[in-house]
């Protein structure tokens, strides 16, 4: 694989970053993406499973999505590019992983600065009140003992806001960053897709790596093609070995 003299001097003399994550990073865990060539879940939109509108037409539909998403998750592990992005980030002075993954699996490769944007989708709480409940399992849909509102997945969903601190903590990363790595996100969902192009006009160096090109690749310095499991820990065998 060729990496480029200007990624190589990158990687290798930046002191503070920021990875933007997607879910191309746990793809070869197993965990099928989004907008992946396998298609949707039962041929369902991601907009359909994934909105308070898919909820409150189906949410048992929605439930078992969940479900089943919480199934293969639990029976994957953090793969070489989850452990890759923790070493690079523990070589810098500061380094954030802002991710848009809610399977937990950088916090599970040992990352300890991991800004989760979406939520994590072993939370859940009441749809009507909010309340917070943690390890439901149960196949029907729960009610909460307040209200007896739907219990629903802790998570951000289309057209849902996202958690002002957190959005607030990302944004501050853009400001102070010398590189950024988007990893494995097809940079179609705002604002988590912007971060990279405020970072790049604060100044930050803007690495791509992606198995193909995204809507964000003009707008980057570099776009790396391949598989992440690969390409990261060749990124971390080049900013170990030169420090
Ligand atoms: N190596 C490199 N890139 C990969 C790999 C791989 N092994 N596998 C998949 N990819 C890339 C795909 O080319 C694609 O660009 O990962 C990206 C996955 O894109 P999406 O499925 O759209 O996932 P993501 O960008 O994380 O979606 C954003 O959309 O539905 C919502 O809330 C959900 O957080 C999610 C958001």
């Amino acid at each position: 694989m060729e990496i480029k003299e200007n990624v190589i001097n990158n990687i290798k003399n930046a002191r503070r970053g920021f990875a933007l994550t997607g879910a191309g990073i746990s793809a070869p865990s197993g965990i099928p993406t989004f907008r992946g060539e396998d298609g949707f879940w039962r041929n369902k939109d991601p907009y359909e499973l994934a909105s308070p509108s898919g909820f409150k037409k189906d949410p048992q539909l929605v439930w078992d999505w969940y479900n089943e998403r919480r199934f293969n998750i639990r029976e994957a592990g953090p793969n070489p590019a989850h452990y890759a992005i923790k070493e690079i980030g523990d070589s810098f002075e500061k380094f954030v992983i802002i991710t848009q993954n809610v399977d937990n699996l950088h916090q599970q490769a040992g990352s300890k600065d991991v800004l989760e944007l979406h939520g994590n989708i072993f939370g859940n709480k009441c749809n009507l009140c909010g309340k917070i409940f943690n390890n439901v399992e149960s196949k029907e849909v729960p009610h909460c003992d307040v209200c007896d509102g739907l219990i629903r997945p802790d998570v951000i969903w289309f057209g849902e806001a996202l958690s002002s601190d957190v959005l607030k903590e990302a944004w501050r990363w853009t400001e102070n960053s010398d590189i950024c790595l988007v990893i494995g996100t097809s940079a179609v969902v705002q604002p988590a897709s912007y971060l990279p192009i405020l970072a790049r006009e604060n100044g930050a160096f803007i690495m791509e790596i992606n198995k193909s090109r995204t809507v964000i690749s003009p707008y980057v310095d570099e776009s790396i093609i391949g598989d992440v499991s690969i390409i990261l820990p060749e990124l971390a065998r080049l900013r170990l070995s030169s420090l």
